[in-house]
């Protein structure tokens, strides 16, 4: 069984992902010059593009990861977010920059900014791999976005369906047969 037959159509090749990083790399890189950079990844989906986004940056950086309620194996979310897994240290004087896999409802990023802001960080911002604006539910933007993506189910390069698909080194869209049964 291949998994790449349960891809309908690639939207991002590993050669443009690649220089889709590295412009965000450089940006971060400038914008941060002078500041105290601290990346959070949001696990699971965000590893990949977290591991490849960290190497683009030629400043210093310090790291860490947290983890929050997904929606189960479904696509849709319901609103309700919570922290699973949280940062070991304390955020005072730290310029935060959330390293997310994509922007959807933007449920999942306005918790996170709002949990994360009331810890005293020095500033904060957002930035998304990948951003598919037509599903927003919340006024969010993200500071870094990408590349935006058509309203359909998006899968590899770190994002999973039912935790599948992580493991594609491209983006994809995943064929509808493999969710609407
Ligand atoms: P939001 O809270 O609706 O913005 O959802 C954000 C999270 O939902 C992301 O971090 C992903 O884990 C997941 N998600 C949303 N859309 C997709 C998709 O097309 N493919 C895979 N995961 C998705
Ligand atoms: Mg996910």
């Amino acid at each position: 069984m291949d998994m790449r037959n349960d891809v309908a159509e690639i939207l991002y090749t590993e050669d443009q992902l690649a220089e889709i990083v590295a412009r965000m790399g450089r940006q971060i890189s400038e914008d941060y010059r002078d500041k105290n950079l601290f990346m959070i990844s949001v696990l699971k989906g965000s590893l990949i593009f977290m591991a490849d986004l960290m190497r683009a940056v030629t400043i210093p950086c310090s790291i860490d990861f947290l983890s929050v309620s997904s929606y189960g194996a479904g696509t849709t979310t319901t609103g309700a977010v919570r922290i699973l897994k949280d940062l070991d240290d304390s955020l005072e004087g730290k310029d935060l920059l959330i390293v997310e896999d994509i922007l959807d409802s933007g449920v999942t990023l306005s918790f996170l900014m709002k949990n994360l802001s009331a810890r005293n960080p020095r500033s904060i911002r957002l930035c998304t791999l990948l951003d598919k604006p037509e599903r927003r539910k919340v006024d969010i933007h993200a500071d870094y976005v990408g590349a935006q993506v058509p309203d359909e189910f998006i899968v590899g390069y770190g994002l999973d369906y039912a935790e599948k698909y992580r493991n594609l080194p491209y983006i994809g869209v995943l064929k509808p047969e493999i969710y609407q049964n």
